[in-house]
């Protein structure tokens, strides 16, 4: 018998507010014609002056909450990946806990940028394995909107705000890969690409928020190779072949990224969740809304076999298999 990880519901939210390409005409020398055949990006959804990235996870938490049937007092622990805090402390997973009503358990953030979701999913499952959390609620939830250069062209028309949450629980499996649940993590990082994409503000150097500067080209050589890579360690640890997946979930930051990675992978585009088009890269809650996003369109069902990959700033990658 093996402990697996397996996902019990999901959620998500997006703020109400969505701007289209177009609307950058206005302010930059851009078109929408280049956003979107450089991204694949149509519109994005920004935060409300009185959203914040906890608020939006508690949105996510509690449609994944009644996506599972569990109650706040069902789950032990909360792991949220995030890079746009509320405060540089407490972390946000403390204020969901306390905006759920969550009196026991434990709760604490992760910062692995656009990978940050495939980071705290690798951590649910090491706690549930462990035996140290039967419950976990693990979100992704962003407001990059916040750390945006508006009169940079080349970023502050890529990116999104929102939110995604999925519970993972313990459940015995009989250790093959037709067991629901987390079959394989692999995580990666880089420090060395630390100049390709950062945000030049922080607590112990300039103390400022600070705003997002990437080197786009950069980031988009290292992505489909590392992503690549990383799927077929995460494919092999699994016991299965790319062949046999029902769906990649990739990091949606740029519908060229994401044709290439399925490209090198085998797998025709029917079979990739694509949400980009419509969030933008919303960094680590961009996995969680496509997972919550893909169920409610009725592409991801119980029993599918997933892959979920994302690269981000670190630069930090990885991949997970499961069995939905
Ligand atoms: O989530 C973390 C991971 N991040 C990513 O995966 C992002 C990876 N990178 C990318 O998605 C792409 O590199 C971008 C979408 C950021 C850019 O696409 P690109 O094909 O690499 O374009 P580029 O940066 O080489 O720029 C091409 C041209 C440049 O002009 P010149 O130098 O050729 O005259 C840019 O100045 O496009 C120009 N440009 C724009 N033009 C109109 C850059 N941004 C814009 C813009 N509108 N918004």
């Amino acid at each position: 018998m093996t402990i697996r990880a397996v996902v019990r519901g999901c959620g998500h939210y997006l703020p109400e507010h969505v701007v289209s390409n177009s609307e950058f005409e206005k302010t930059l020398d851009t078109s929408d014609e280049w956003i979107r055949s450089r991204s694949g990006i149509e519109r994005r959804h920004f935060a409300a002056e009185d959203e914040t990235t906890s608020s939006m996870a508690i949105n996510a938490a509690r449609a994944a909450l009644d996506d599972a049937g569990l109650g706040a007092g069902d789950i032990d622990a909360i792991i949220l990946a995030t890079s746009t805090p509320d405060l540089t402390f407490p972390s946000v997973a403390t204020m969901v806990q306390a905006g759920l009503g969550m009196t026991s358990g434990f709760a604490f953030d992760i910062q692995a940028v656009c990978a940050g979701f495939i980071y705290a999913l690798g951590n649910a499952q090491a706690l549930i394995m462990a035996g140290q959390a039967r419950r976990v609620l693990v979100i992704g939830a962003e407001t990059f909107s916040r750390i945006m250069d508006w009169t940079d062209r080349s970023t502050c028309v890529l990116f999104g705000d929102g939110a995604g949450a999925v519970i993972v629980e313990h459940q015995d499996g009989a250790g093959t890969s037709d067991d629901r649940g987390i079959l394989s993590v692999d995580l990666h990082s880089d420090g060395r690409f630390r100049e390709a994409l950062y945000v030049d503000g922080g607590v112990s150097s300039n103390q400022r928020t600070g705003q997002l500067r990437m080197q786009g080209k950069e980031v988009f050589r290292h992505a489909v190779e590392k992503l690549t890579a990383t799927a077929e360690v995460a494919l092999e640890r699994a016991g299965v072949q790319a062949d046999d997946l029902d769906w990649l979930v990739p990091h949606q930051a740029n519908l060229r990224i994401i044709r290439g990675t399925a490209q090198k992978m085998g797998l025709p585009m029917e079979r990739v969740i694509v949400t980009v088009q419509d969030h933008g890269n919303t960094s680590a809650a961009s996995i969680p809304l496509a997972l919550s996003v893909g169920q409610a369109r009725g592409q991801l069902k119980r029993g599918d076999l997933v892959l979920a990959e994302g690269i981000g700033g670190g630069l930090a990658w990885g991949a997970v298999v499961l069995r939905w």
